[in-house]
């Protein structure tokens, strides 16, 4: 997640690892340096946490001194115990997916409302404008983020089987798969766009190639009767009830 973070925003960051020297590779790809916690802390305005969610502690215990502001992306630390954990310095929880690599991700912002922890509303604007370079920026209640990650975090990879499912399906009826996969990703990313157009109503974009009886409504039947949507239903399920 670092990386693609990094790769979103195009310059060059400090940034650190626990030894593997993937931080080095990163810093030489945008620039900047890969150096210790303690220094990415006291050289940045704004530390990004990237780490696991269970390295929280370890890192704060390291860091917490040394920062003045913190973003992070971990998944299952609450914006409450990111804040005890960094005390006093702000912090921020956010949930981006993989696309902020190409500036087409969504950023999920859930604010901490403490009364013990107020926010400051002018670094929070500089923080979510920093992520605005990425895509956009979606502020929800904290206990919408499971769900929430359980459709954007994780939604690259369902995307990508998606392709995959079709490309490989195409390729049964003879197209070469480099050919097949350029039809299904771009008709992914430009249905994407034209639901987009139409408010997100994707009722009308459906309806809009399906004439009665046709082509277009016998293959849906037979997504429909394969399960397609119990599919879904079941990865969130799965996804969410894990995560609690
Ligand atoms: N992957 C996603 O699509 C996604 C989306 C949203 C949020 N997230 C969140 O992003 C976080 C990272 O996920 P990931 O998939 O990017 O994991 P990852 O590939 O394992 O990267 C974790 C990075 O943290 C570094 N690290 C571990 N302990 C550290 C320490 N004590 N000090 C400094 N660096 C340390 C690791 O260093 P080494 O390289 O040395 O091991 C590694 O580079 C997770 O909290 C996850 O919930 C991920």
């Amino acid at each position: 997640m670092a990386r693609a973070l990094a790769r979103g925003w195009g310059e060059p960051v400090m940034c650190s690892d626990s030894g593997s020297g993937r931080a080095a590779a990163l810093a030489a790809e945008v620039g900047g340096g890969a150096v210790s916690n303690v220094e990415v802390a006291r050289q940045s305005d704004l530390v990004v946490l990237c780490h696991k969610p269970a390295q929280l502690n370890v890192v704060a215990a390291e860091i917490a001194g040394d920062v003045k502001a913190v973003a992070s992306v971990l998944g299952s630390v609450s914006a409450l115990e990111l804040a005890r954990a960094y005390r006093p310095a702000p912090t921020f929880r956010l949930m981006p997916n993989t696309p902020v690599e190409v500036r087409k991700g969504i950023v999920c912002y859930a604010p901490l409302c403490d009364p013990d922890h107020p926010v400051n509303v002018e670094l929070e604007r500089e923080v979510l404008a920093l992520f605005c370079r990425l895509g956009s920026v979606v502020t929800l209640d904290e206990r919408l983020l499971d769900p929430a990650t359980a459709v954007m975090g994780v939604g690259p990879a369902y995307q990508s089987l998606l392709a995959e499912a079709q490309v490989d399906a195409a390729v049964r009826y003879g197209l070469k798969p480099e050919i097949a996969a350029r039809l299904v990703v771009e008709t992914m990313a430009g249905s994407a766009e034209l639901i987009a157009h139409r408010n997100y109503d994707t009722l009308t974009v459906r309806r809009e190639v399906t004439s009665p009886g046709g082509s277009t409504a016998r293959g849906l039947d037979a997504l429909e009767r394969s399960g397609v949507r119990g599919a879904f239903q079941a990865a969130i399920d799965r996804v969410c009830g894990e995560r609690s």
